[in-house]
């Protein structure tokens, strides 16, 4: 598959100059799907058809993008790519090693992307030293997410510690409801291991173990304790977890059938579209032992080579994109943070308020790391590695935490 695409590639000289707008059409592949996301979305799409462009809309669902990846492939390998395509990280680096998207360099520079976009996002916005995708936020995955009405029945603050989660976890199941809700889909369970690599090693251990790849971190002590920490984990969970999406675990605790779910920021973006506030109706708070650190993802929009006719519309949805307003509406919606750092951080929530300083503040430490789950840390082939083997522990397929490591360090070092 690879080496066909690479023989497309001659032909895709795709130079994104900005030209005249005509009325076009861009057809957008992309995996939000859920209340939430589909409202964000819609401040795009409106931002693109008051400039005459129409919206092709593209959606598959599927947090993480997996089966969005697997139906881009196929269109790709027919020679159809869509115009654009929502893209997390190594994804991005890896079509763009295929040589079949544009190159947005042109307009990059005479907006001055350089100067706003930081750089952790750059090292995937980038390729060839070439402007390849237009980041449209930050989001991060150690978050939980909490209902207040029941944090306050029980008298509970927001644990800062492993010992607190669990004493947390214990009260709300004691008190008849359920204290995790959560969705048994193979990248939900990586969602929540991300936190728990980070809270329980640190993120020196987070970046040797998710980014580096070391052997010795994989296989370590330290692992064998997340992978109990996610035996403990599922001990919270309703039976039926399996197979549920994850905007539903958040219903959960918007309807306060549940006290947390631990998941990333676009879960925000669920609340608000069901007219929660933060700090009244729900609470927001880093992963027990990560404040500081923030395990990071960034959807980037990716304009794939769809003729000449095609690229006024792209580098429309482009400049839509990374203008600051945009980032601003969008964001708000969505849960996420914007890619440009010149943003005013007075128009969002404290949720968002919260997520804007964490970042700049993790930035300015080196504790601003790429997350596993979400295609910021390796490659698709060792995050799926990771994925098989985070979600058969998860699941009981892997019996023991030992085993469990031992699978990790051989399904990491084949995916290589
Ligand atoms: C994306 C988010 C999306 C989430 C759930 C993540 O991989 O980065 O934008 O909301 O998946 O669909």
């Amino acid at each position: 598959m690879r080496r066909m695409l690479l023989s497309m590639t001659a032909a895709v000289a795709l130079s994104l100059a900005a030209g005249p707008l005509q009325a076009a059409e861009v057809e957008v592949l992309h995996w939000w799907t859920s209340g939430g996301e589909a409202a964000a979305l819609t401040v795009l799409k409106k931002d693109l058809e008051a400039k005459g462009v129409t919206w092709k809309d593209m959606p598959v669902a599927g947090g993480g993008g997996t089966q969005a990846m697997t139906v881009l492939r196929a269109r790709v390998s027919s020679g159809e790519p869509p115009t654009a395509v929502q893209m997390l990280g190594f994804d991005i680096l890896d079509w763009a090693e295929q040589g079949v998207v544009g190159d947005l360099s042109e307009t990059a520079a005479a907006d001055g992307w350089d100067a706003v976009v930081p750089a952790a996002l750059q090292k995937f916005s980038k390729y060839d030293d070439k402007w390849i995708a237009a980041p449209v936020n930050v989001h991060s995955t150690n978050w939980i997410w909490a209902n207040k009405a029941i944090f306050d029945e029980l008298g509970l603050a927001p644990p800062t510690s492993w010992d607190e989660l669990i004493a947390a976890l214990d009260k709300i199941k004691g008190a008849g409801k359920i204290a995790l809700a959560h969705g048994g889909q193979n990248w939900q369970d990586a969602t929540i291991f991300d936190s728990v690599v980070l809270t329980t090693g640190g993120p020196d251990f987070y970046k040797k173990s998710m980014i580096d790849l070391d052997a010795e971190a994989l296989g370590s002590d330290t692992m064998k304790q997340v992978f109990d920490r996610m035996t403990q984990l599922r001990g919270y969970v309703d039976p039926n977890f399996p197979g549920r999406d994850w905007n539903l675990a958040s219903a959960m605790v918007i309807k306060g059938e549940a006290g947390m779910q631990i998941m990333g920021d676009w879960a925000k973006g669920e609340f608000i579209n069901a007219g929660k506030k933060p700090g009244t109706d729900f609470l927001c708070f880093r992963f027990p032992g990560t404040q500081g650190n923030v395990t990071f993802n960034s959807d980037q929009f990716v304009m794939f080579a769809v003729g000449d006719e095609g690229r006024p519309a792209q580098i429309e949805l482009a400049k839509a994109i990374m203008s600051p307003s945009f980032q601003s509406a969008f964001n708000k919606v969505k849960g996420s943070v914007p890619a440009r750092t010149d943003v005013p951080v007075d128009d969002f929530d404290d949720c968002g308020k919260k997520a804007m300083a964490d970042l700049k503040e993790a930035a300015a430490s080196d504790r601003l790391m790429g997350s596993m789950a979400h295609g910021h840390a390796a490659p698709a082939a060792v995050k799926n590695a990771v994925y098989d083997v985070v979600t058969n522990h998860f699941n009981g397929e892997i019996k023991t935490s030992d085993e469990a490591v031992q699978q990790l360090v051989a399904a990491v070092q084949a995916a290589q």
